[in-house]
């Protein structure tokens, strides 16, 4: 039978412990891009929910993950990537937004005018789990003049509210929940 991409995510996805400081459970999804079949799948059926009405024309990638999510979505969909970088990475004029992470704290960029104002984004990440992260990026496309369609990611972890942060702003759609 043909696994699922939500059945892959599960399957390959490894459980680090302690990572990347003692009381945290990581969840590695790198397995998942590795797998030739999984990777593919997995990007359709992240933008699957979002292509449909007016679509998107461009993917916002997170750092670091949300990088080869968003490459793989925009080469199926024949779109662009924007890079949504951590502090200091970009060159030239950047918009900044800080934001509070699960463990710690961070800042992310994005470089303004890459597409026309309005631009539809679909927004893409590996894991969300307070949601910090990815309400600082659709801030970010916003305050470019773009428009953030939705957020996508493999997975969510239960009990950090993220899906809740983000729903009154966008449609959220996940491959699992841990
Ligand atoms: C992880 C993950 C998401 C974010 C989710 O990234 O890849 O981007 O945390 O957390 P949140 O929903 O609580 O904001 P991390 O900041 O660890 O950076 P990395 O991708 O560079 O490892």
């Amino acid at each position: 039978m043909t696994d699922t991409a939500a059945a892959l995510v599960e399957r390959l996805t490894q459980i680090v412990p302690d990572f990347p400081k003692p009381g945290v459970l990581f969840r590695d999804v790198t397995p998942v891009f590795a797998d030739p079949i999984a990777f593919g799948r997995v990007c359709e059926a992240l933008a699957a929910p979002f292509a449909v009405g007016g679509g998107f024309a461009a993917v916002a990638g997170i750092e670091a993950r949300g990088f080869a999510l968003a490459g793989g979505i925009a080469a199926q969909h024949q779109v662009g990537v924007l890079t949504v970088r951590k502090a200091g990475k970009l060159p030239g004029e950047v918009l900044s937004e800080q934001y509070a992470l699960e463990y710690g704290e961070a800042e992310l960029e994005l470089r303004p005018g890459q597409l026309e104002p309005g631009t539809r984004v679909l927004v893409v990440d590996d894991v969300l789990a307070t949601g910090g992260t990815a309400a600082a990026t659709v801030t970010l496309l916003e305050r470019a003049g773009y428009e953030a369609i939705g957020f996508a990611a493999l997975l969510e972890l239960d009990g950090l509210s993220g899906r809740e942060r983000l729903e009154p702003r966008l449609p959220v759609a996940t491959l699992g929940a841990v």
